[in-house]
Parts: C-alpha cells; structure tokens; sequence
C-alpha cells in the first residue's frame, strides 16, 4: 500500500477515474466528502461500484464509514459491506477497542454475505481526536484485521480548536508533528503500516514530493492523494530504489553467509542486527 487515493462515493465521474490512476488502493468516501443530505446517495452508489468489481484485478478497495459518533456507520456498513470491499478506513477511532468493535460488526456482516471470518480489514484514522491521539499505543499487532494505521490533522485542529495545523514556513505545528509521530511509532508497536495523512495543495507536485520523501525517510510506507496527479509522486517515493534493493540483498546474504552472527562488515562498513531487521523489512516492502 504505497499510494492510496480517496474519491467521493457520490461521483460515478470520479471512482472510475479512480481506477485508472495507479493507485494501490482506491478509499471510496462516504464520510467528509459526502454531504449530509447525499449520505444515502453516496452508500447506494459505492456498493454498486464494488460490487460491479467484485475479484476484478485493479487497486485495493477500502471504504471511509462515517465514525461511531455519528450514528451513522451501521447503515454504511450494511450497505458496503456484503459488497466485499477488501478494508473499512475508521474515522476519528479512539483506540484498538473501536477496531475490536467495528471487527465484531465485520464478522457478522461477513457470515451473513458469506464471506470468510477477516476478510475485511481496517485502516484507523488514529489522530482526528486528542483522545484518539492520546491512546494511539493501544493499538495492538493482536488485531487481526488491522492492515495499517493513518493519521488526519483537520479533524485535530477543530478537536483542539487550533487556527492552522502549519506554521507560516508551511511546517506543522508541535501537536502536529506529535500526532504525525505517534502514527510511526503505533504502527511499530502494533507491527503494521504507517500510512503518512494527505497533502491537501494538489497542484503542488514539488511540495508533494519533499513531504513523501520525509515521510519515508521517517518510516511511513505510504501516503493517502486526494487527487490522481499525486499518486504517481506518491507511488515513486514509496517504492525502494534499485540501489536500496540492492544494498539490502547484500546485507542479509552477508549475515547468511556469516552464520548465527550478530555483526557483519560489507565494504569497510559495519551492520548489526538493527540494519538486517531494516533490510528485511524494505525487501518484503519491495516484493522479494
Ligand atoms: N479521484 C478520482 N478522480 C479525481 C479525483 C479523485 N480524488 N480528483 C479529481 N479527479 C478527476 C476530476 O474529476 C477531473 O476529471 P474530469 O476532468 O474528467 O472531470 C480530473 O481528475 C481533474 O480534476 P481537477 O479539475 O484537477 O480537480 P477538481 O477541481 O475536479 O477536483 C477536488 C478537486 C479536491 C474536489 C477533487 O480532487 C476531490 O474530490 N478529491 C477528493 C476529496 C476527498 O475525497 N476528500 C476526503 C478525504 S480528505
Ligand atoms: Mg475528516
């Protein structure tokens, strides 16, 4: 998942050119996008649209349900769900119990559509709330349907009733960059992706690139687009370079070749177990 791009679940127009933008995984919107008084529009029209594509190949679909607290996310997920979307994105999610509850929803709209026990999975939005913030370690690799956590600074800034979520150098702010944190480190300790939040500028390919290039730098292994002129940026930032490729294949043929050793040295230069864990790490993410 290195790119994935939201379209609105109410434009037929958009989820088509959805498909067509290279993106990993396409997140068909009923939340923020959607105006209240489309809301039934928009459910109606993304299970036709999964359903239409149903085991096509093509990008992952997720759907973004409106969150618990609006009483909402039942009828969005009747809708959805026996359309066998391959995820459910969780708005404003206060904690691992809110995707322990939205997984006891899953299992039963999946024994009723007869699909198997987890085959949905779920993507938190983990920072939309201070609360949701304040409790982003409870998220757990014990989790079985979580396939990564993201986070969001719109919501928070309304949530903490801050004026900007950036400074005037267009940096985020401290609770900000706190919230962009505490993603890395709860997607590490519940052993899934960082997905890093959307970059909102979507003329913008410049800045677009150098806040990719920081996220992977930082240990984010994707980025949300709001719009299909990002998703190539996004997907060439995420995707590891032939020399990154390379330098990890010889680290662990090195400690392969080594034995049960902790330490090894390539080129004059020393790699420990640290570097072989990373290695290992950025070629499952390159496919091999
Ligand atoms: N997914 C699919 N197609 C999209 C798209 C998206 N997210 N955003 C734009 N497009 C399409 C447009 O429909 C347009 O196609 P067309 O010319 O055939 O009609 C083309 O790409 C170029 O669009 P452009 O004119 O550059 O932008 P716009 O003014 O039409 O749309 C936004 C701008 C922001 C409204 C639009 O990008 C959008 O809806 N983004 C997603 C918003 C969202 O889901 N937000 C919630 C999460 S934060
Ligand atoms: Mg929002």
């Amino acid at each position: 998942m290195r790119s994935l791009l939201f379209v609105p679940g109410e434009s037929e127009r958009k989820l088509e050119k959805g498909l067509a933008s290279g993106a990993d995984v396409l997140i068909v919107d009923l939340e923020d996008s959607v105006a209240p008084a489309r809301k039934a529009a928009a459910r109606a029209m993304a299970a036709a649209f999964l359903a239409d594509r149903s085991g096509e190949a093509g990008p992952l679909l997720y759907v973004r349900v409106n969150d618990f607290s609006t009483g909402l996310t039942d009828e969005d997920l009747a809708a959805v769900a026996k359309a066998a979307p391959h995820g459910i994105m969780l708005p404003k999610a206060a904690g691992g119990a809110d995707v322990e509850r939205l997984s006891a929803k899953l299992r039963v709209h999946e024994a009723e559509a007869g699909l198997a026990d987890g085959a949905i999975h779920i993507l938190p939005i983990i920072t939309e709330t201070a609360a949701g913030l304040l409790a982003a370690g409870s998220y757990s690799s014990t989790l079985p349907r979580l396939a990564g956590v993201t986070w969001g600074a719109e919501d928070l800034s309304a949530d903490i009733a801050a004026r900007s979520a950036r400074d005037e150098t267009g940096r985020y702010t401290d609770v900000f960059r706190l919230a962009r944190a505490m993603t890395v480190l709860a997607a590490a300790k519940a052993q899934t992706a960082a997905i890093d939040t959307v970059f909102v500028d979507f003329r913008d390919m410049e800045a677009l690139r150098r806040e990719c290039l920081e996220a992977e730098r930082d240990g984010f292994t994707g980025k949300m687009a709001i719009h299909p002129a990002q998703v190539p940026v996004i997907n060439e930032a995420f995707t590891p370079s032939p020399e990154a490729v390379a330098e990890a294949r010889a680290i662990t043929a090195a400690f392969a070749g080594a034995g049960d050793v902790g330490v090894v040295g390539i080129d004059g230069r020393m790699y420990d177990r640290p570097h072989l864990r990373r290695a290992e790490r950025l070629l499952a993410r390159a496919g091999g």
